[in-house]
């Protein structure tokens, strides 16, 4: 078994304060794979907040661009961070040890076939088999809408929910391959799960927005920033629904924590967008950027988004940040960590006036 490489920021461990320890993750250690990446960050700190220690994986902890993890509160104390590949087995095996549960996060974000299939699909499926290994009962897999709605062939009138799965050969012919990879790695998860014992969690968020925690821009922040740096001049006919990454992050949380929470959760906020109708959020709230004006395609009407339900997390009690907000919040985190540059504004549209109305 290889050594577990960790770094830590604090040196002997202090008392834990009475208030922390009635926090129901108290003396609790879980995992959480790719801890660094956007979703994962922000599931890291809630699960410290929680009062869980937490061993998150890395692919090098001792990289600057996880020292964002190290400043967490609660991270000093509760947060080891250790080196694991999701194509190197016996390194899952080795961070999962000691842990009652797993969160996996890890994935590479991307259409690119070559990047996306591997480590997304055999990865999974050796995240769950190092999680039977080692004893854990419970594994959240963080899997995504994409797993869940890309099927042609499903009634256009019923709303998406957690039954629905999306058709292996539309996203192979449409070139999807981050759907593709996922709906696999989902699929192979529930297999294994089931072959081998392991309660299963998955939580399938739509676009996931809101501040970085991380220093470099992920794929969903990407989303919005490409329409501010003039870098897209024209939007696509397409749409999309949103949610706040802290939701994600609770969502994550909250199925893990009930003992009855079984299968599926859609995490979404209830609104759908609109490439446009984003666009035009983004002029209003920050009118200094060149944010496009025109659809990219001139023929066809508005594409409409699919509905879909987000109850099973309502019933869990949760509530949902406004997709204005999270529009906001991504747009002036992206500023304050220097990735979009500050530019001039005569007027004072970028206060909170769009987001009350
Ligand atoms: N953001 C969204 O809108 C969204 C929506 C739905 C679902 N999701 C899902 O949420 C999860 C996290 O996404 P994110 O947006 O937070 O992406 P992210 O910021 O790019 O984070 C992905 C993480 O996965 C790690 N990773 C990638 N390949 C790996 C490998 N071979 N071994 C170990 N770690 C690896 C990365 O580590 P490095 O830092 O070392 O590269 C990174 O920490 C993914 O499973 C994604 O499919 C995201």
């Amino acid at each position: 078994m290889p050594m577990i490489e960790t770094t830590t920021t604090g040196g002997d461990v202090p008392p834990v304060p009475e208030a922390a320890a009635s926090l129901p993750g108290h003396g609790r250690t879980v995992c959480v794979t790719g801890a660094g990446g956007f979703i994962a960050s922000w599931l890291v700190k809630r699960l410290l907040q929680k009062g869980y220690t937490v061993r998150g994986t890395v692919r090098n902890p001792v990289d600057p661009k996880n020292d964002h993890l190290r400043a967490l509160e609660g991270a000093a104390e509760r947060l080891v961070l250790v080196r694991a590949d999701l194509l190197d087995p016996e390194s899952l095996v080795a961070a999962f040890q000691g842990c009652e549960g797993v969160f996996h996060a890890a994935s590479p974000v991307t259409d690119d076939p070559e990047k996306m299939i591997e480590p997304a699909i055999r990865g999974t499926r050796y995240v769950l088999s190092a999680a039977a290994d080692m004893g854990i009962k419970r594994v959240v897999f963080t899997s995504t809408i994409g797993t869940v709605y890309m099927n042609p062939y499903r009634d256009a009138d019923k709303p998406v929910d957690d039954t629905c799965w999306s058709d292996l050969d539309y996203c192979k012919k449409t070139a999807n391959w981050y759907c593709y990879a996922k709906t696999v790695a989902e699929q192979a998860a529930w297999e294994l799960a089931e072959q081998r014992g392991v309660s299963l969690l998955v939580v399938n968020p739509v676009l996931v927005l809101g501040p970085l925690l991380q220093p470099t821009v992920n794929a969903s922040a990407e989303h919005v920033m490409k329409y501010l740096t003039g870098s897209a001049k024209t939007y696509a006919n397409a749409a999309q629904a949103y949610v706040h990454v802290r939701d994600v992050a609770e969502a994550h949380v909250r199925v893990y924590e009930r003992p009855t929470a079984r299968g599926r959760y859609i995490c979404a906020e209830g609104t759908t967008l609109h490439r446009g109708e984003l666009c035009r959020v983004l002029a209003k709230l920050f009118p200094e950027y060149p944010v496009p004006t025109e659809c990219k395609d001139r023929v066809n009407p508005p594409v409409k988004g699919y509905r879909f339900t987000n109850q099973r997390l309502k019933d869990l009690g949760m509530e949902f940040v406004p997709v204005l907000q999270s529009i906001y919040e991504t747009v002036r985190s992206l500023q304050e960590k220097g990735l979009l540059p500050v530019l001039p504004t005569t007027t004072n549209n970028n206060d909170n006036n769009l987001l009350l109305s």
